[in-house]
């Protein structure tokens, strides 16, 4: 295909996705994008809400609806002659290892605050992560139709807890709970919002000049036209630049329920985001666009719907076109690879992808060669980096309930660890050893039961280890740390090598007596 066609393709292209507390609206947002771009006629009718919620995880509670925030995986759709690929991440700490390989695939991330609550301490993590990775960052303030709390002690709070300074590009007028509209600071104009029933359809706009928004709003416009100056004073001001470095993030209000100011925001998704770029190669070079097809793997995921038993690999195409049934190869293997099986998946729905892009994402049905992090590719060699696992902060041991469940329990260990639902450690110099199961979070030990079990047949009985940190090693150091008490080495799927330690006192100590030997964190967050 001709280098132009791929390049006009890729532009059209914004590749994102939303990261969230649990009930900030991420569901409720993504329903009212697709009512926005036309893929449902009404809100709420993409899945029924209700019993949707057990609480018990995320992922639990999406396994017992497979509605559209699991099996989605990716939504596409198209808006203002642009196609929109929209990832879903889960909505808790416990899965931020999750949200970090999904924004391995995206190009920027929409970050959904609650208005009353701001940066909660638990999902800290989840923000922290998206920091790390320095992608573009739109923040959207959600549910302004309520009392919350003062925009501008939100933008202080984002600006200490995850050093993201905020740039608002739309101000509200009207407090929480008393929500009207919002000054667009772009150009200064008032669009006062309408409320439609239930939010089904979408909030008509009418654009209002100052002079009839004083008169009209009066308070409440005064206030919101005083804040917009100070904006304008302290300098917080949308700046492309450092946007796409992720160190400032424009900000909106709005309100996913009654769809005010859901527009705005999905302009912005096409305004301000970025389109796909050429991607960096493991040798730091960068595989352009029109290059013929590459892609890498992100996530996999095996039974994700009852009535397809399969295994779904997830991968984001990096340059060139896909066609379905190309012959392409197995950087990792080394060998040709088929692409027969290649589908989108919309709730339960899945349909045949003929054709992707840049920037697309492309599900390959049973594809039990691929693994996260491996590169697909056409033409010319290319391997994409890898998307590191996070040191564990968790160790488990697992052992199968009944015996002879055993050969289900190893096949569904290594299933699961090859996903990254959890991460089996083994000492690599006693592979028939007992491995230890790390995570960052606990529900990730309960998925992984539960999993188990119902996909596996094999009931499972965990236990807490001894073990209390792990820091990611080299060889050197790890053949000097077998030396120590209360520490063992153990190795990861990828070959990644942890030493673990009974205590962070021991490893406080070690890394102080040995500062040249390799301890290091994965990713650098606080929490
Ligand atoms: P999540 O995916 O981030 O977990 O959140 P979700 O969209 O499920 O929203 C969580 C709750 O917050 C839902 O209420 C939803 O209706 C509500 N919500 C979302 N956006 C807004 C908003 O802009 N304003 C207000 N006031 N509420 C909002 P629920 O009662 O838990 O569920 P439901 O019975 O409404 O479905």
């Amino acid at each position: 295909m001709d280098p132009d066609t791929i390049r006009a393709q890729a532009d059209r292209r914004r590749t994102f996705a939303i990261i969230s507390h649990p009930d900030a609206g991420k569901t409720t947002l993504t329903e009212k994008f697709l009512l926005y771009s036309g893929k449902v006629a009404q809100a709420g009718s993409v899945k029924a809400r209700g019993g949707r919620r057990s609480a018990r995880s995320d992922w639990m509670a999406m396994e017992q609806d497979r509605g559209i925030s699991i099996a989605s995986t990716v939504l596409q759709f198209d808006f203002r002659d642009h196609v929109v690929n929209l990832l879903d991440t889960p909505g808790h700490r416990d899965f931020s290892e999750d949200t970090y390989r999904v924004l391995a695939a995206v190009d920027a991330a929409v970050m959904v605050l609650d208005a009353a609550k701001g940066i909660e301490a638990q999902t800290l993590k989840l923000f922290e992560v998206c920091k790390a990775r320095e992608m573009p960052i739109i923040t959207f303030v959600n549910k302004w139709d309520r009392p919350g709390r003062e925009p501008l002690e939100l933008m202080d709070q984002i600006e200490e807890l995850i050093g993201l300074e905020t740039t608002p590009v739309t101000w509200p007028v009207g407090p929480g709970g008393d929500f009207r509209g919002v000054i667009d600071r772009r150009d200064g104009g008032f669009v006062r919002f309408t409320r439609t029933s239930r939010g089904a359809t979408e909030a008509p706009e009418e654009l209002v000049d100052a002079e009839t928004a004083a008169a009209d709003e009066g308070a409440a416009w005064e206030q919101a036209h005083e804040e917009v100056m100070l904006l304008d004073e302290i300098g917080a001001t949308h700046d492309p630049k450092s946007f796409m470095a992720g160190e400032t993030s424009p900000l909106f209000v709005g309100s996913a329920l009654t769809n005010f100011g859901v527009r705005h925001l999905l302009d912005s998704v096409i305004d301000l985001a970025p389109a796909p770029a050429a991607r960096e190669t493991v040798e730091g070079a960068y595989r352009p666009l029109e290059e013929p097809f590459s892609a890498f793997v992100f996530k996999v995921q095996a039974n994700m719907d009852p009535s397809h038993r399969d295994r779904v690999a997830f991968m984001r195409v990096n340059s060139g076109h896909f066609e379905r049934g190309m012959q392409v190869t197995h950087e990792r293997l080394n060998k040709p690879f088929t692409t027969k099986f290649a589908t989108s998946v919309f709730g339960s729905d899945r349909d045949t992808v003929d054709e992707g892009y840049p920037g697309d994402v492309i599900g390959l049905v049973n594809a039990s060669d691929l693994r996260i992090g491996d590169t697909l590719f056409a033409g010319d060699a290319v391997a994409f980096p890898p998307i590191p696992r996070f040191e564990p902060e968790l160790f488990w041991s697992a052992r199968p309930v009944d015996v002879s469940k055993s050969k289900q329990f190893r096949k569904g260990l290594d299933q699961l660890d090859e996903e990254g639902v959890v991460q089996v450690l083994r000492d690599l110099d006693a592979p028939t050893a007992s491995p230890v199961l790390g995570a960052v979070g606990q529900m990730q030990f309960e998925v992984f039961a539960h999993r188990l079990e119902n996909e596996f047949g094999a009931k499972v009985e965990l236990a807490p280890t001894s073990w209390a940190v792990a820091r990611r090693t080299d060889a050197a150091t790890a053949a000097e740390v077998r030396q120590l008490r209360g520490t063992r080495v153990l190795g990861s799927l990828d070959g990644t090598l942890f030493a673990l330690f009974d205590s962070t006192g021991r490893l406080a100590r070690t890394e102080a007596d040995n500062p040249d030997w390799l301890l290091e964190r994965v990713v650098e967050t606080a929490g």
